[in-house]
């Protein structure tokens, strides 16, 4: 049985639907993000979750129990959010012994909990200090330190990252993906960051306007986008405007307007004539000079647009003779190099025929 089951919910104010029919299984000791834009409805969802709002419709199952009749507090459920929410005027100990004071724990539990609470986020001698005297990421430690010494069945944690700097918040993701590894609680995770959901997620939930649009592991929402928004959300892809010619059961063949013909992975449910779009990662598409020669299949000539370099490596910008641009990307493997191509350079831009991938919707 799964740990927590989100059964059709849905959540309505007025008019307007926050939350759109939504059914979610997570399983004991998984690692679930919820990902999406602003306002698609992630925070609505958990508060749900965590018992401070009620669906309108649907049902929200714990070990198979309905949570309806069950209080926030009363649910083994924590929440941690980009606030950190500590209490100023209570030390850091203070702080996280909070919930086991709350539970009646003896003070000899409360004691030994703390300290190992502060072990785990690598905090043990900062006990004394008030959180006015912490920077964000140890204040955020503390919050997790305290959403955790309760043992919660489910962590909730709402854009816990979201406060800090680019490089604290990679340091973070690694804190949080040992300390859920090492204390083997379940968490859902909110982020509207798409790389921070690939790199810390089991499984990956992406919203959209209140409904889920894809539901997977993080390499299969990279890899295998079901639609266009997932493709465009989620990463960096360029989008060709193409057409169904042939619906084989080991591939497709794509009229591409102004390219010609492209092969690509088969899909369910797609037939001919189908209108959509091919879609590829930058990273998959192979960029040389026009010379030069290639077994691929998919291969067409173009002229770089520009490009951009962001140190390790530079995105160029192919146009197509279609009018259409495609995006490729190198390394920039050797010391001090920039580019391999200049704006204007003709090109040849080839792909695998398994790398396009057809989406038409
Ligand atoms: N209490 C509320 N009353 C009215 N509208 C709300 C309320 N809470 C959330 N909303 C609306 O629901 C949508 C989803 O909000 P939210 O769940 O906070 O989005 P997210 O966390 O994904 O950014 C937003 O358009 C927001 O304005
Ligand atoms: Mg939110």
């Amino acid at each position: 049985m799964a740990l927590l089951e989100i059964r059709n919910v849905t959540r309505r104010f007025g008019d307007f639907i926050a939350v759109d029919n939504v059914s979610i299984s997570i399983e004991a000791g998984e690692f679930f993000t919820l990902l999406g834009p602003s306002g698609c409805g992630k925070t609505t969802l958990l508060r749900m979750i965590a018992g401070f709002d009620l669906p309108d419709s649907g049902q929200i199952l714990l070990d198979g129990k309905d949570m309806v009749d069950t209080p926030s507090e009363k649910r083994p459920i924590h929440t941690v959010f980009q606030s950190y929410a500590l209490f100023p005027h209570m030390t850091v100990a203070d702080n996280i012994a909070f919930p086991l004071r709350m539970a009646g724990k003896t003070s000899d539990e409360i004691k030994s909990r703390v300290r190992e609470a502060l072990d785990d986020v690598r905090l043990s001698n900062f006990g004394n200090r008030f959180p006015e005297e912490l920077s964000g990421g140890q204040k955020q430690r503390v919050a997790f330190a305290r959403g955790l010494v309760n043992r919660p069945r489910l962590l909730l944690l709402d854009e816990p990252l979201g406060a800090l700097d680019a490089k604290l918040r990679e340091e973070m993701q690694i804190e949080l993906i040992n300390l859920q590894k090492d204390m083997g609680v379940t968490f859902v995770f909110i982020t509207h960051a798409q790389n921070e959901a690939l790199a810390l997620s089991h499984r990956i939930a992406v919203m959209n306007q209140g409904n889920i649009e894809q539901l997977d592991e993080p390499s299969r929402i990279y890899g295998f986008p079901r639609n266009r928004f997932v493709a465009d959300f989620i990463g960096k892809i360029s989008m060709i405007n193409a057409q169904v010619l042939e619906a084989a059961p080991s591939h497709l063949k794509l009229m591409v307007a102004g390219l010609g013909e492209v092969t690509a992975p088969s899909k369910e449910g797609v037939r001919v004539g189908d209108t959509g779009v091919m879609a590829i990662r930058p990273e998959q598409v192979r960029i040389s000079h026009h010379a030069e020669e290639t077994e691929l299949k998919n291969h067409f000539l173009g002229k770089v647009q520009g490009f951009l370099y962001v140190g390790d490596v530079t995105t160029y910008i192919v146009e197509l003779p279609n009018g259409a641009s495609i995006e490729a990307l190198l390394p920039n493997s050797a010391p001090g190099r920039a580019k391999f191509f200049e704006a204007g350079d003709p090109v040849a831009v080839s792909w695998r025929h398994d790398a396009g991938i057809f989406l038409n919707d």
